[in-house]
């Protein structure tokens, strides 16, 4: 069985005292919840700060959204792994629709990130996802195998099982327009079915790969029961503690 992970990616949203209510409203809504692995993905202003307020919180891990692959070095603006393990960071999402469309990131780079968060002990969140027009052109394998090959490029099979795949139709973030559960579950047993193919069936097994792209309260349970849907990347209903909870709960009570 696949411990289902559920996250919450605020992307660039919530100033300080935003993020502290938030998190002790969230922290009661979760209570011991521990059948769920929860991360929070804050911008990396709030990094510190959601670090201290989970802090041993068996439920809550954090996440950060981004990453050089570079340990250190002339890159301004940026920030290294080891700059996200100082602050108790967990996980890194890499290779998100909106870092590849709006600021260019390549396949290779991506590969880069996946392997530099391995090394640092960070789990990458690895996000894939094809266009409207890609789906419409019946391209949905293809951009997926290719993002799975570049991604993943260089990593061996325990690295793999390490890392979370997240797809994330690029027609379904932020419109409100979810992928059904089947359109969902399809690309997930083909991606299953490429890691098997890349590693071996084993690894692919227990590899985690959440779906994201509008996922709310009301559609998650139905999604989550899909059975290589394994959790949840959630962009706009992470915004409330109350809406993020309850796709938690939902990913808790989801039977496959
Ligand atoms: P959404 O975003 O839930 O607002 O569609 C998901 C994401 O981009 O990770």
């Amino acid at each position: 069985m696949r411990k289902k992970i559920v996250a919450a990616n605020w992307k660039m949203h919530k100033i300080v005292a935003e993020a502290r209510s938030y998190i002790q409203s969230l922290l009661v809504e979760l209570g011991d919840e521990t059948d769920v692995d929860v991360v929070l993905v804050p911008p990396f202003t709030l990094l510190q700060l959601c670090s201290e307020m989970v802090g041993e919180s068996p439920a809550v891990k954090i996440g950060a959204q981004n990453m050089h692959p570079a340990m250190s070095g002339a890159f301004t603006g940026e920030i290294s792994p080891q700059m996200l393990r100082d602050l108790f960071v967990r996980y890194v999402v890499v290779g998100h629709s909106e870092r590849r469309a709006l600021f260019g990131e390549s396949d290779h780079f991506v590969g880069e990130k996946v392997r530099a968060a391995h090394e640092a002990s960070l789990r990458p969140i690895l996000c894939v996802g094809e266009k409207l027009e890609e789906r419409a052109a019946d391209r949905v394998h293809e951009v997926i195998d290719r993002q799975l090959a570049g991604g993943l490029e260089g990593i061996g099979p325990k690295e793999m099982q390490e890392t979370i795949i997240a797809y994330e139709p690029v027609w379904a973030i932020g419109t409100g327009h979810n992928a059904t559960p089947s359109q969902a579950q399809d690309v997930h047993s083909h991606i299953r079915a490429v890691i098997a193919r890349l590693f071996d069936q084993a690894t692919a097994d227990r590899v985690r790969i959440q779906y994201g792209g509008s996922v709310k309260p009301d559609n998650a349970a139905e999604l989550l029961r899909q059975p290589d849907i394994d959790g949840a990347l959630v962009g706009g209903a992470s915004l409330d503690p109350r809406s993020f909870a309850a796709i938690v709960k939902a990913a808790r009570d989801a039977k496959a």
